[in-house]
Parts: structure tokens; sequence; C-alpha cells
């Protein structure tokens, strides 16, 4: 049987990481390319008391079918983070979802109609650009510099330590977006990896009920990706809605899941594993940016991060991202191509860029990759 899919599902490219991390999972390749977690900061040893608590306070409810909203005690869980940050949301407004991931699918579903444009930085986050272009919508570049304060349309925004630029959205821009009459998503998941200071995942004492802020939530980079939870916070009746959504792709986020990252976070709160969490995201950071002045010989070529797990790199003139990423891995370093972040793939933009994660790798083994990196040259 020729197998040929819908025309909808053979028009998606797939994503340049997923193919790259393949490699990345062999031994001999140092990997700058995904955006993981050091394996050594997932709590392992919190997690087999999460589940064992978890499994004693909830018993068989933990193992049954739940609500597809989320079980109360995590979406009470989700406004007390909230509250923390100055922003007021009731349980209401709160759906919990299978990674944040799952809300960038439900929300390109459940807010817009094919060919609807959504803004986005471009480079942007390769998986919203999936999920956007999975509901044959069409990715638009946004930048706020050169449109301060006004949004052309219905806006997709990382404003803390973007992925993968690194950058964030200052605060007057986006109390200028408020004003907007147009839904703005803001997926926040590296909020909590911040080398300079708190961060709010937009503004306190913000309206959710009115909107136009949608909150995208997640507990992947600082406590464990694989417990796949997340969160959107939307106004009530949106949540309904999404809710519907959600009920046709997957009835409910793992009850199971859901009442283990309940007690992961009780034993490792936000605040807990940032503390444990940036110094040595920091020193990875540093490591990198130590290594870039050392070897790479060109101060220009990238900003400092300051959060988050990636730093973007500028190639000197004349190098094409591709042929250099293919180069870097024969040297047994993954790195991410620009291009695999452009909105628009048949014309692939930010050729001569490359995205460098400092998260996953040791000081020792960063200082080692770009040393190599530098050697292409
Ligand atoms: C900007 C951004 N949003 C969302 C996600 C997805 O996170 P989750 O694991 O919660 O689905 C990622 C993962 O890398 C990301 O970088």
């Amino acid at each position: 049987m020729m197998i040929t899919g819908s025309k909808r599902s053979s028009r998606l490219p797939g994503s340049e990481i997923r193919s790259l991390l393949r490699h990345a999972g062999s031994r001999d390749i140092i990997s700058l390319a995904g955006g993981h977690p050091r394996d050594e900061l997932l709590p392992l040893q919190h997690l087999q008391e999460a589940v064992g608590r978890a499994l004693t306070r909830f018993g068989r409810r933990s193992l049954q079918y739940g609500r597809t909203e989320g079980e109360a005690e995590l979406r009470d869980w989700v406004c007390g983070y909230y509250q923390d940050r100055g922003i007021r949301v009731t349980p209401e407004q709160v759906l919990i979802t299978s990674g944040s991931q799952q809300g960038l699918d439900l929300l390109a579903r459940g807010l817009f109609d094919p060919g609807d444009p959504v803004y986005m930085n471009d480079p942007g986050y390769i998986g919203a650009i999936q999920a956007f272009q999975a509901a044959e919508l069409v990715c638009q570049p946004w930048n706020f510099t050169s449109t301060p304060g006004s949004a052309p349309g219905n806006l997709y925004i990382v404003p803390n330590f973007a992925n993968p630029t690194g950058e964030s959205l200052p605060r007057e821009v986006r109390r200028a977006l408020l004003q907007s009459s147009h839904w703005i998503i803001a997926d926040d998941p590296y909020g909590q990896i911040s080398f300079c200071g708190p961060t709010s995942p937009w503004l306190p004492d913000i309206p959710i009920e009115d909107g136009p802020l949608i909150l995208l939530g997640s507990g992947s980079k600082w406590l464990c990706p694989g417990l796949r939870i997340g969160w959107i916070v939307a106004p009530t009746a949106l949540i309904e809605l999404l809710g519907r959504l959600k009920q046709a792709a997957d009835l409910q986020t793992s009850t199971l899941s859901q009442f283990t990252f309940l007690e992961l976070a009780g034993l490792l709160p936000p605040e807990g594993a940032r503390d444990l969490l940036v110094p040595v995201y920091r020193q990875q950071r540093d490591a990198m940016v130590t290594a870039l002045k050392r070897y790479w010989d060109d101060d220009g070529a990238f900003r400092t991060p300051q959060g988050g797990f990636f730093l973007w790199l500028t190639l000197p003139e004349g190098w094409s991202a591709g042929d250099f990423a293919a180069r870097a891995l024969e040297r047994g370093v993954a790195v991410v191509p620009g291009t695999a972040f452009a909105l628009d793939r048949s014309r692939p933009g930010h050729p001569g860029t490359i995205r460098l994660s400092y998260s996953k790798e040791t000081p020792e083994m960063i200082d080692r990759a770009i040393a190599r990196l530098a050697e292409i040259l």
C-alpha cells in the first residue's frame, strides 16, 4: 500500500533538531543541539519520593481516569504559582496540558482558523512553528524593535530568554502590548533559569478574564520534561473550549504524572529548584562565553545570554549554517543551524547563524566543543 497521509500531514516539515538529536544521543558526540536539562539535574531521588507520596496521598485516584481540565489540586497549585508572581488566576482559568507543547497545539486549533496569521519572532521556537503550521496557520515575522509596542495581529511570544535567541521582551513593550485587541500567547518555560534575578511571566497585576493575554507554563526546564506537565492560563470561556479539543486529543493528561508533579513541586518548589539549577547553568553559560572569547575571536558574534539555555551565534562572513553544522558533526559536536528556526522553510532565513545550547554538557565538554568548532573556521 502506498502511504501518503493527508495533504496537511505531508506538507508538514519535521524538526531538524529531532533528526540532529538522533546523532547527539551517541556517546561520542558533544551535544550543543537540544534544549535538554543537564541529566544530573533531573531529580531522580526526589521523583522516587514524589511517586510514593502521590500514590499514598491519592491512592487509586492516581491510576484512574480524571478530569480533562486537570486535577483540582494541580490547578490550585498553578494558581499559587501565579499568585507568587503577583498574577491572580482562578482554577477555572487553568487547563493542565501534556507539556506546554500541547498548549500550543490546542491554541493553534482552538483560537484560529486555517489561513489565519500568527505573528512571532523570526527566528522562532521550532515547536511553535510546527504546531501553527500543523493547524494551517501562517507564521508571520514580528520584531518588537521594528514595531515597538504595537501588535499587527495575534502574537506568540517567549517573553523570557527566548528559544532560540536568548532575548527577553522589555517590560515597557509588554505593558504597551496589553492595550492590544489581539491575542498574546506568552510561553514562558525558561523564566526560572534567570542569571539576572526574578522574572515575570508577563507583568504583575495583569487581568486574565478579559484577555488579551494567554499564559503557557511548563515544569520541563526546572523540574523534568519526562513527566510532560504544562498548563494554559486563559479566560474561562476559552479554557472550556480548549478542554473540548483536549478531550478529543487525549482525554486528559496522565493522572499519575499530575499527582507526581504536584508532590515533586512540593519537594522542590520553583524557587528552591531555581537555587539549585541557576548556579549550574550559569557556570555552563560562563564556560561557553569564555571559550567563545578564547577560541572564536569575534566578540560581536553573540550576546551573552542572561538566562535560559541558548546562545545565538553569528558565523563569519561566507559561512553557511548548514555546512558548518555538518562539519561540526564530523568533529563530534552537534549544533543547530539557524535556518531550522526560520518561519518560512521554503526560503530559509538566518543562513549565517547557529544556536548553541549550554544546558546539557559540563563546562569542560562545552570548552572542548567550542575549541573544536573554532578549528573548523
Ligand atoms: C519556547 C518553548 N516553548 C515550549 C516548549 C515545550 O516545552 P514542554 O516540554 O513543556 O512541552 C519548549 C521546549 O523546548 C520551548 O523551548
